[in-house]
């Protein structure tokens, strides 16, 4: 069986980037292959700590979780969640991984470089993250990575130390995730998903942006959710067209409004081609947004930690299970058993 693989970081609330970009487009693809494929979704409380944790991290953990059943998860016995610091393998492998991954090509990667600019120094893990986020990938065989756009080089880091690694030892130890294109067309979507800033749709939506308009988070009100979209910025065209290049705005309202409602994008921009009127599409977005966020936060308040606690007791047995044999092979490929 196939394995499809992602994980979502609990620093915080989430925003509806993350929502839009990884966890509804997981949870759509984990219900519809769940029969015939592994589902594996877990936590990666080991890249939680590179960088602040807003409050208690062991409680965004399992909010983080709940989240995944409140999108709408259905578990079943191909379904596995479990947390990345209790499978052991994780850490283990992302040291191994260290010895082919070389400086130069970890040096490259945009995450390193964006959250160490301008600063006197940063930690190693903020260098080594996507190592370890190889190893994620790499132990469960996993050949499909829902992520958004922003994660695609970890997806080609993985690919590349997978091939080095098989081509070292003249071996098939590790499954070679998907490349990036072919992980799009999975997700179905025709481009990488990426969710911009409401008030400076150049940059993606991010939690780490300080104006408040300017992103969505899960546990907003939904009539405030609502204002933000209404006040996004758009653009002096007056027409409504989807232009990433000229009207990043614009494009992104069509965007959303195509994942929330589960609506190809294309059909999307033929439903609005021709509107002049902005104040349209943004009332039709913010319907549609703070519909989902009440249906969300509503199931969400009916999950109880202990339904969590005993999805990840069955779960880390599982994951543990996989991951200790995969790891074995590497160690005897190694020579370290
Ligand atoms: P993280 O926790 O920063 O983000 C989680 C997921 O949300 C997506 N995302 C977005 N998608 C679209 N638009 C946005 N504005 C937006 N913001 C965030 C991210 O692309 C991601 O899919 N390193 C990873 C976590 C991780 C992981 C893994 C993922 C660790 N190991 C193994 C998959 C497989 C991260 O920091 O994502």
């Amino acid at each position: 069986m196939k394995t499809i693989l992602t994980g979502i970081r609990s620093n915080s609330v989430l925003t509806l980037g993350n929502y839009l970009g990884a966890l509804l487009p997981m949870v759509r693809l984990a219900n519809k292959h769940s029969g015939e494929a592994h589902v594996n979704i877990f936590v990666p409380d080991l890249h939680s700590i590179i960088s602040e944790v807003d409050g208690d991290l062991q409680e965004n953990t399992l909010r983080t979780l709940k989240y995944w059943l409140a999108a709408g998860l259905e578990v079943n016995d191909n379904v596995h969640i479990y947390r990345q610091s209790y499978v052991s393998a994780h850490s283990e492998l992302c040291w191994i991984l260290n010895c082919i991954a070389t400086m130069g090509e970890m040096g490259r990667m945009t995450q390193y470089k964006e959250k160490s600019e301008g600063k006197a120094s940063c930690n190693v893990g903020i260098f080594d993250y996507p190592v370890l986020m190889a190893a994620d990938i790499l132990l469960y065989s996993a050949e499909y990575v829902p992520l958004g756009e922003d994660q695609f080089q970890h997806i080609e880091l993985a690919r590349n130390l997978a091939i080095r690694f098989n081509h070292k030892f003249d071996s098939e130890v590790f499954v070679v995730p998907a490349k990036t294109a072919e992980q799009v067309k999975f997700m179905g979507v025709s481009d990488g998903i990426r969710i911009r800033d409401l008030l400076n749709p150049e940059k993606k939506m991010s939690k780490s942006t300080a104006a408040e308009n300017s992103k969505i988070m899960l546990d907003d009100e939904p009539e405030k959710a609502a204002k933000k979209i209404m006040s996004a910025t758009t653009d002096s065209l007056g027409k409504v067209k989807f232009d990433m290049f000229n009207q990043p705005g614009i494009s992104n309202l069509l965007q959303i409004e195509a994942l929330v409602n589960d609506v190809p994008l294309e059909e999307i921009i033929t439903r609005w081609a021709g509107e002049t009127r902005y104040g349209e599409l943004k009332r039709k977005v913010a319907e549609s947004v703070s519909r989902e966020l009440t249906e969300f936060q509503a199931r969400l308040s009916e999950i109880s930690d202990e339904q969590v606690y005993a999805l990840l007791e069955v779960g880390e047995k599982y994951a543990n299970h996989v991951a200790n044999a995969k790891l074995l092979e590497v160690q005897k490929a190694f020579g370290l058993r």
